[in-house]
């Protein structure tokens, strides 16, 4: 067992014996999606990552989560009632229960709780935006705070690694989402604080890489072809994949000295080599994947020339689906945004264009 588990558990233990200060209550947060520049692509068992990843955490696109608590010593496992956007939703309800089971070792409270869960994005489901990073970071962010308010409990300083801890087994993306700006999940020889348990958040961005756009390209609205978790698994049997881990790793460790130094063009070289290469892994699988779609393709293309001609500070990433998103940074945003508008945007599902940015992470909603 890793280290901050075994700490988890001897707080949840410590915790059954304490008396319950506040039986009812109520918490909401608002949590933001995230997109990987370096990827989460194979996994070990537990929910560990096979390699280190970092992410942009997005400012639009969140879901928010309202959940009101009764403590009830007579129950014996979680109970549970969710809405998603208003609508009962049996399927995310079955995923949410088994969640909570799988949790309950280390939050012994959920055993003797009725939880009536609101969740909404603000995002089309169909829009291809990760919804399990935002949903599941401000599930666990809730969970947390309930704790905290149940037992009258303060852990402050603990409180984010525990919320990034419970997202990560519910969706290891979603264990990055819980702080702003640039997170990091997975141990990588290049920071000493990394954990596979948890992500810690970038600190000593360069001004150049902070606030950076990212406008997402719908190529194809509807839902991903590749589940994650059937993603994830391909990779035990992909010929590839120790030298996909071997790469995920050397780009991990450029991206540390990009970051701080703030060299856009490396900090893009890696995000596209990054984005291509989880790609070549869907394509390389048994059965293999192609997901991008020719428009995909062409959008591509048609970014690397401009930013050949123009010299803008503009590249792109993909998420195992094939929309695309075009990252660049503020200072080339008015000029950029014009291009993307007059040349992406026609080669979208309706002409949508998500634009969207780097932002400070989960929010509180209820009173404290
Ligand atoms: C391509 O976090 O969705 O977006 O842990 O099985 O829920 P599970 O997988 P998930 O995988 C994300 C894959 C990715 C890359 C990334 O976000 O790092």
């Amino acid at each position: 067992m890793k280290k901050f588990e075994i700490l988890l558990l001897e707080q949840a233990s410590e915790i059954s014996s304490e008396k319950v200060l506040n039986p009812e209550g109520f918490t909401a947060w608002t949590s933001p999606s995230n997109i990987a520049i370096v990827k989460y692509w194979g996994k070990r068992p537990g929910q560990i990552p096979a390699n280190a990843s970092l992410s942009l955490t997005l400012s639009k696109a969140r879901t928010e989560t309202s959940v009101t608590y009764t403590y009830d010593k007579s129950i014996k496992e979680p109970q549970l009632t969710f809405k998603f956007e208003g609508k009962t939703q049996d399927q995310f309800e079955k995923r949410i229960k088994k969640y909570l089971l799988e949790i309950r070792e280390l939050l012994p409270w959920l055993n003797h709780t009725k939880l009536s869960i609101d969740s909404s994005n603000n995002f089309p489901h169909s829009s291809g935006i990760a919804s399990s990073a935002s949903a599941m970071s401000a599930l666990a962010l809730t969970l947390c705070d309930i704790e905290e308010r149940m037992y009258g409990r303060k852990t402050a300083k603990d409180f984010m690694k525990k919320a990034s801890f419970l997202a990560r087994l519910g969706s290891g993306s979603a264990s990055r989402s819980v702080y702003g700006n640039m997170a990091e999940w997975g141990m990588t020889s290049c920071r000493r604080e990394s954990s596979d348990e948890f992500a810690i958040p970038v600190t000593g961005i360069h001004e150049d890489l902070l606030m950076l756009r990212d406008s997402i390209l719908i190529i194809e609205a509807g839902k991903k072809k590749v589940s994650s978790s059937f993603g994830h698994d391909l990779m035990k049997s992909n010929p590839y994949a120790k030298l996909r881990f071997e790469a995920a790793e050397e780009n991990m460790q450029r991206l540390c000295s990009v970051i701080t130094g703030g060299d856009t063009g490396h900090f893009i070289d890696i995000m596209e080599n990054e984005a291509l290469s989880l790609h070549a892994m869907m394509m390389t699988s048994t059965p293999g994947f192609l997901l991008m779609k020719p428009n995909s393709l062409k959008a591509i293309e048609m970014i690397r020339e401009y930013r050949r001609e123009s010299g803008s500070q503009l590249g792109f990433t993909l998420d195992a689906g094939a929309n695309v998103h075009v990252i660049y940074t503020k200072k080339s945003e008015s000029k950029v945004k014009k291009f993307i508008e007059s040349e992406l945007k026609p080669l979208c599902e309706n002409g949508l264009v998500i634009h969207d940015e780097m932002g400070g992470g989960p929010e509180r909603m209820s009173e404290v």
